[in-house]
């Protein structure tokens, strides 16, 4: 039985007061959570969130990193520092940063391999855009990302990840996956997982990321396949993101 597993994604938002305000308040209701809980904020605020976070049940990620392990890459970060700043998960691939920031397949693959080196647990988003579902392509481009990244460390390294389906057109849209529309993806994720390992696969947790909600978190959460959410814009409201994270219970 996978433990579901919620995260929050802040994207470039946050300021030191922001934080301590939303972490407290996350802090004081984290007790009635059962499932696993990690929060990335944005880089300058790790140090912050690792004291916030401290003796609590809530662990710490970042939103990126370098494959680099040191040198001259002006801007970036590397994975020795968010283990510094005491970063277990790492999100890659990012929708956002594969569109905005052109971030390819094949770089998001080094970074996998990088940070499971470094000690860290990676979360490998995937998801496809509009136009590709549109045009019958979902499978062939979440397979592709997914592929990229397995034959460069292997399927069974996802033994130490965790998997982010996240289709681009539910991203900060407001427009939800319905659970069947999910539902379909994440079986067909953990099947090609599968093709290569089927224990891994059968491990492997994998969370549902696009306009998750505390309206309908519970029905997605109920889906066999959809282990958790990767969550954004509702994870910087702490009563919204408790919500969801209880309906992972
Ligand atoms: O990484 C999670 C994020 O992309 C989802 O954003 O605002 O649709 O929950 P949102």
């Amino acid at each position: 039985m996978r433990r579901k597993l919620v995260a929050g994604n802040w994207k470039m938002h946050g300021s030191l007061d922001f934080n301590a305000g939303l972490v407290g308040r996350l802090r004081d209701g984290i007790g009635e959570v059962a499932c696993d809980v990690f929060v990335c904020p944005p880089f300058p605020y790790l140090a912050q969130l690792q004291q916030l976070l401290a003796g609590s049940e809530i662990g710490l990620g970042a939103q990126n990193a370098s494959e680099q392990q040191q040198g001259a890459f002006t801007g970036e970060v590397s994975l020795a520092m968010l283990r510094d700043f005491g970063c277990r998960y790492v999100l890659l691939g990012h929708s956002e940063r594969r569109t905005l920031y052109g971030e390819s397949d094949a770089l998001v693959a080094a970074k996998f391999e990088a940070a499971l080196a470094a000690g860290l647990v990676p979360v490998l988003c995937v998801g496809e855009t509009l136009a590709e579902r549109e045009a019958g392509l979902t499978e062939t481009v979440v397979f592709r990302q997914l592929r990229a990244v397995f034959e460069r460390v292997s399927v069974k390294a996802m033994a130490a990840a965790l998997l982010a389906y996240e289709p681009v057109w539910a991203i900060g849209t407001g427009v939800t996956a319905t659970p069947v529309q999910a539902q379909a993806v994440h079986a067909a994720i953990r099947g090609f997982v599968g093709a290569g390992d089927a224990a891994v696969a059968e491990g492997v947790r994998i969370l549902y990321g696009g306009s998750v909600k505390p309206q309908n978190a519970e029905e997605l959460f109920g889906q066999p396949d959809i282990d958790g959410g990767l969550i954004g814009g509702a994870a910087l409201v702490a009563d919204d993101f408790l919500a969801i994270c209880r309906a992972a219970n």
